[in-house]
């Protein structure tokens, strides 16, 4: 969409989120912006404030199903939703003895449920309508990875469930974007004590996502030199990619 006039951002208060909502704001705009840290996401919507755009905030957990409705319902009253980014995310470390189940569970409460939280009462608003969603997955969504097997399988499960609603809303003229970046320098990948290929600002994220949904792009889909690994990766025979993932780095 080219010029979005009212948008709804989870996971606003840090990284890409606060990224995005910042190169959004101007005046005429209103930015819904949601996180969990009340302190950094007031410093968030006062520079988007700064930059002239109408900003209104909401602390809570993209976990609480009712609550998400209620606030994604009430934001849709106040100033229509053009555009609504399901940001929020979490990429938790594995100590040393497994703790899968609790693990998962949180990671899918999240990056999954916090996703469904968010994109179900945005497409409730947007039929009839019209609008766009746009869903944050991760280049780590297209092959599973024994560094981070929750992180990288919640990220694949979006990724899918956002391909197949393009299709299914595109008759709703409701446009549905799947945003898979690399590494990007942000909160959560602040504390890997390893190698991250192509590091990139979250700023600099934000504007090439931005000039994704402004063009309605299905994928976006970066760094380049990224993608091309993930791809060949997912193309290899699977004892070869066991074989390169095998050393991968965990995360802590
Ligand atoms: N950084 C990367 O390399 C990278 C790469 C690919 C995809 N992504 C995805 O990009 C998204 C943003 O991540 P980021 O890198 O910007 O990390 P970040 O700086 O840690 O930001 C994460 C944001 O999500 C919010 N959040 C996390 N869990 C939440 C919950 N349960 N309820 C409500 N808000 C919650 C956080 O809020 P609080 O801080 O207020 O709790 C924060 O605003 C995530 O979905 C992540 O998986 C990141």
């Amino acid at each position: 969409m080219q010029n979005p006039r009212s948008i709804l951002i989870t996971g606003a208060s840090s990284g890409i989120g606060r990224a995005l909502a910042v190169a959004y704001a101007k005046p005429g705009r209103t930015l819904f912006l949601g996180g969990r840290n009340a302190e950094r996401l007031a410093a968030a919507a006062a520079e988007c404030r700064a930059k002239g755009a109408l900003v209104e905030t909401r602390v809570g957990d993209v976990g609480d199903e009712a609550a998400m409705k209620t606030w994604i319902e009430d934001a849709h009253q106040m100033a229509a939703l053009d555009l609504v980014i399901a940001n929020a995310g979490v990429s938790l470390g594995y100590s040393r003895d497994y703790d899968l189940a609790p693990h998962t569970r949180m990671t899918f409460m999240a990056n999954v449920d916090g996703v469904f939280n968010t994109v179900h009462p945005a497409i409730r608003c947007m039929t009839g309508r019209g609008g766009q969603i746009a869903i944050m997955s991760s280049l780590s969504g297209f092959h599973g990875l024994p560094s981070s097997p929750a992180y990288s399988a919640s990220k694949a499960a979006v990724k899918s469930y956002g391909e197949a609603l393009r299709g299914l809303l595109a008759k709703e003229d409701i446009t549905v974007s799947v945003i898979c970046p690399g590494f990007i320098d942000s909160h959560m990948t602040a504390r890997n004590d390893f190698p991250m290929p192509f590091l990139m600002s979250s700023d600099r994220a934000a504007q090439i996502i931005v000039r994704g949904l402004a063009r309605g792009a299905a994928r976006i889909a970066f760094p380049l030199p990224m993608l091309a690994m993930v791809r060949l990766l997912a193309l290899l025979p699977a004892a070869w990619s066991d074989l390169l993932l095998r050393r991968a780095p965990r995360k802590r």
